[in-house]
Formats: structure tokens, C-alpha cells, sequence
């Protein structure tokens, strides 16, 4: 298993960084693929161990894919298996978005049951309380999900669907099934990330009828000719690796980065608290400009669903503070176990308690490098920021990270860091 080496250089990152497309929005939009027969080409993808997977499930699923970083092309193969195994799905929990697309276009579907990761349970009961609101059939066997259209494989129906909690892809799977389906779909209480909305962009190129993407209220009227059109589209920026290398850039003082292609309207949660804390974000033309001329103050965050405080962005900002003058609060209300990044900061030296669903973070001058373990995406990416500031870390168990950052260690090089990939390291 790979490594990552940070040498922490004392000095502040300065430059810019090129900011890669949304793979948050790219997995979605590769399902929604299954929707049409035609050839559709995807623009502005990042080259991800997620976008190969979820390549190799469309491969699977009977579909001809061809993934050339940044650009993906997808058309019907000749024959379709609408099963989604579990050796791909325990990849990649984002494969159980294969399932509305499925069922609408080909009234039946088989998909492994995802199970848990390590930030938490992760359910997908609200999946499928909406299919079966839209007619289809449900039921569990031996870790899958088997679903069918109503009368053994028939076309879902337009329903009325109101959603326990906001779900990103929960919203995105009922979004690609009412496409296909008779009549008219409202989602009440639905997510509102700009991979929602992307996503909408998409089905509407399609021929489908999205109104109200990026609202909780959302309504689709189902295409009547069994398919929908093809697309060619260029994604949006990923807010979440903006995010990160906003942070990044303000773990020293003297930090000036443009995050050259970021999307400031997608990051303003994120941006009003790193200002509260600080650091100086400005927008410049089709990019964000991040400069920190001061002190670092405490600052606390409450995880919400869009457009509030990213949980995707909690563990990084959890490092920010970790070397901010005073107390910060940090509680987490999206997943039930993700402060794993807390022990493994904690041997760099940072002052936390974690009570429950809140971490409380006394800043400390400094942080000292130490050989730390990766446990989920966005933990690794708290520890490499944290390794910015200190001054030598070995990371382990990379290939977290490498689910969601392109080129993470030549961009950071880029910026002035002192950071190498240690191939074959011990695990
Ligand atoms: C999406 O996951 C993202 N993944 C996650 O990003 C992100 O952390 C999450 O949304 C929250 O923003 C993709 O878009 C591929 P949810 P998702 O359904 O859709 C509960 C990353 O780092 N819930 O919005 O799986 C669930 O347990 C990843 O890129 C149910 O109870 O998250 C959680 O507490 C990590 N029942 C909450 O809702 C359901 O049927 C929000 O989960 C579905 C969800």
C-alpha cells in the first residue's frame, strides 16, 4: 500500500492550483447514463479510483465505457445484465445509484445492499421507500436488493415522496427513476447540493422534466418514449477539493493560493467560517482567492445538509483549529462515526476531546509529524493538512485518499509542499 511523506517546509503554500471536476457529481451522471441508448460523452472528470469503478460497473452492467481522464463516453452495449454485484458495490458505496436507473428503464434490478463504511451505517431505507411509492416491488435477499416495476417488471408511476431526512444520493436515485416514469414525481425534503442540481442540468439535456433542483422541493415529469436522449457535458468543480485546498493554504501564515476553476457560490458556508476565522476569501474571475496575513482564530462549526457547513469538509477544518488561538467546537450531525482523523491527529500533538457527536479543540502552537493511518476519504485529507504544519509524517493506507483527490501530491507540490508518494509502504 502506498504512503504520502510531508516534510513540513515552514513556509505558507503560495501559487495556484488547477481544481479538478465534482466526482460527487460525476457519479450520478454515469449512472444516469443507463437512461439512453445513445453514445453520451462526459466532460471534466476526474481521474479517480471511484471513476474507474464505477466504469468497470457499467462494463458490467452491459454498457460499452471508455474512460480517457477527463473525458468519459458511455453508449448501450449489446446486451443489458441489470445486476450490480457485491465485489464492485463494497468498492464503492455510490454503485447503489445504478438502482433507480434501472428499475425505470428496465423494470427490474438486482444490486448489492452496500453496507456500512467506516464513517457510518449508511441505510439506504429511504431509496427505497421511494421506489416503492413509485409501484416497484422491493425485498432483501442475501444482501441485495432485488426490485422490479410494478406488475413484474412494469413502468414505475409518478408518486408523491417525502423524504425522513435530506439524502444526496437518496435524491438522486429517485430523481433518475421519476425520469422514466408515468406522470408526475414530487420529492419533498430533498437534498440540495450542487451535485443535486447538476445532476437535474443533465436529465433536463436528457428530455426529462426537473423543476425546482437546489430547492427542497422538486418536481419531475416522466419521458413517455421509454428512453432519453444522450448528452455531452462538461461537470461542475468539486467544492469539496476546493474546500480542502482553501484549508490547505491556511494551516501557515502567509498562505496565498487561487484555486483556479473553483465555484465561490457552491462554497459559502465553508468560506463565511474560514473568514470568521481569519483567513481572507475573495473571488477572481472563474476562480477563489485564499490569503492568510494573520492569526488563526477558533472558530465553531456545525455540519449540516446543504447549504449549510459541508460534513464533507468537518475533518479538514477540524485540522485548521487544531492550531487556532482558543477553543473551537466542532459537532458533526450528518454521520454517527466520523471523527476517526481525532486519534490520529491527537499523536501530532492536538489538544481534542471527543463527547459524543462533538469534538471540542484546544488550539496548540504547533503540531509534530508522526506516522499516521488514512481511515476514510476525508480524514486523510485532515491528516495531510495537518502534516503541512508539522514537520516530518508518513501517512499510511493512501489509497483513501486517491478515492477523491487527483494528482493530490504533484498539486500540493505545485503549491510550494514538501510531500512524496512512498510506493509499497508497510500497510
Ligand atoms: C453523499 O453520501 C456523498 N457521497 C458523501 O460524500 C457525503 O458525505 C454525503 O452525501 C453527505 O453530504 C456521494 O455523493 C457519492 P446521505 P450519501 O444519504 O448520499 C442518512 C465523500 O466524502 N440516510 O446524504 O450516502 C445517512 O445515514 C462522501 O465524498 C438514511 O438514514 O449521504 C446519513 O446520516 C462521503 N437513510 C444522512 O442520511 C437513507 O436512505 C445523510 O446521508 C439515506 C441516508
Amino acid at each position: 500500500m502506498d504512503a504520502l511523506r510531508i516534510r513540513g517546509t515552514g513556509k505558507p503554500l503560495k501559487g495556484t492550483v488547477r481544481i479538478s471536476g465534482a466526482k460527487n457529481a460525476a457519479l450520478p451522471i454515469l449512472c444516469a447514463t443507463l437512461l439512453s441508448d445513445g453514445e453520451s460523452l462526459l466532460r471534466n472528470v476526474p481521474k479517480l479510483r471511484d471513476m474507474e469503478t464505477t466504469s468497470a460497473l457499467l462494463r458490467f452492467l452491459g454498457r460499452d465505457v471508455h474512460f480517457d481522464a477527463p473525458e468519459i463516453r458511455v453508449r448501450a452495449g449489446s446486451q443489458v445484465r441489470p445486476e450490480a454485484p457485491y465485489e464492485l458495490v463494497k468498492q464503492m458505496r455510490a454503485s447503489v445509484l445504478v438502482l433507480g436507473p434501472l428499475v425505470a428503464r428496465f423494470g427490474r434490478a438486482k444490486v448489492s445492499l452496500p453496507g456500512g463504511c467506516a464513517i457510518g451505517a449508511r441505510p439506504i431505507d429511504q431509496h427505497l421507500k421511494g421506489l416503492e411509492a413509485m409501484g416497484a416491488s422491493i425485498r432483501l435477499e442475501r444482501g441485495y436488493v432485488i426490485a422490479e416495476g410494478p406488475g413484474n417488471g412494469g413502468r414505475l408511476r409518478g408518486a408523491e415522496i417525502s423524504f425522513d431526512l435530506p439524502t444526496v444520493t437518496g435524491t438522486e436515485n429517485l430523481m433518475m427513476a421519476a425520469a422514466l416514469a408515468k406522470g408526475r414525481t414530487t420529492l419533498v425534503n430533498c437534498a440540495r447540493e450542487p451535485e443535486v442540481e447538476e445532476l437535474a442540468r443533465i436529465l433536463n439535456k436528457m428530455g426529462a422534466e426537473v423543476n425546482g433542483a437546489g430547492t427542497d422541493v422538486m418536481h419531475i415529469v416522466g419521458a413517455d418514449r421509454g428512453t432519453l436522449a444522450p448528452f455531452d457535458h462538461a461537470i461542475i468543480p468539486d467544492r469539496i477539493e476546493a474546500g480542502t485546498y482553501m484549508v490547505a493554504a491556511a494551516m501557515i501564515q502567509g498562505g496565498d493560493v487561487l484555486l483556479e476553476g473553483a465555484e465561490i457560490s457552491h462554497l459559502e458556508a465553508l468560506s463565511s467560517k474560514m473568514r470568521a476565522a481569519g483567513v481572507d476569501i475573495s473571488s477572481e474571475g472563474q476562480s477563489v482567492r485564499v490569503r492568510r496575513s494573520g492569526p488563526l482564530r477558533a472558530t465553531n462549526i456545525t455540519t449540516a445538509p446543504h447549504p449549510g457547513f459541508p460534513t464533507d469538509m468537518q475533518a479538514q477544518f477540524l485540522a485548521l483549529m487544531a492550531i487556532a488561538h482558543g477553543e473551537s467546537v466542532i459537532s458533526e450531525t450528518i454521520f454517527e462515526n466520523r471523527f476517526m482523523h481525532v486519534p490520529e491527529l491527537q499523536r501530532m500533538g492536538a489538544s481534542v476531546v471527543v463527547r459524543g457527536n462533538t469534538a471540542v479543540v484546544q488550539g496548540v502552537k504547533k503540531l509534530y509529524g508522526a506516522s499516521v493511518m488514512a481511515t476514510d476519504l476525508r480524514a486523510s485529507a485532515s491528516l495531510v493538512i495537518a502534516g503541512l504544519s508539522a514537520d516530518d509524517t508518513e501517512i499510511r493506507r493512501v489509497y483513501h485518499l486517491d478515492r477523491g483527490y487527483e494528482c493530490i501530491e504533484e498539486k500540493l507540490r505545485g503549491l510550494g509542499g514538501n510531500v512524496e508518494r512512498v510506493r509499497g509502504a508497510e500497510a
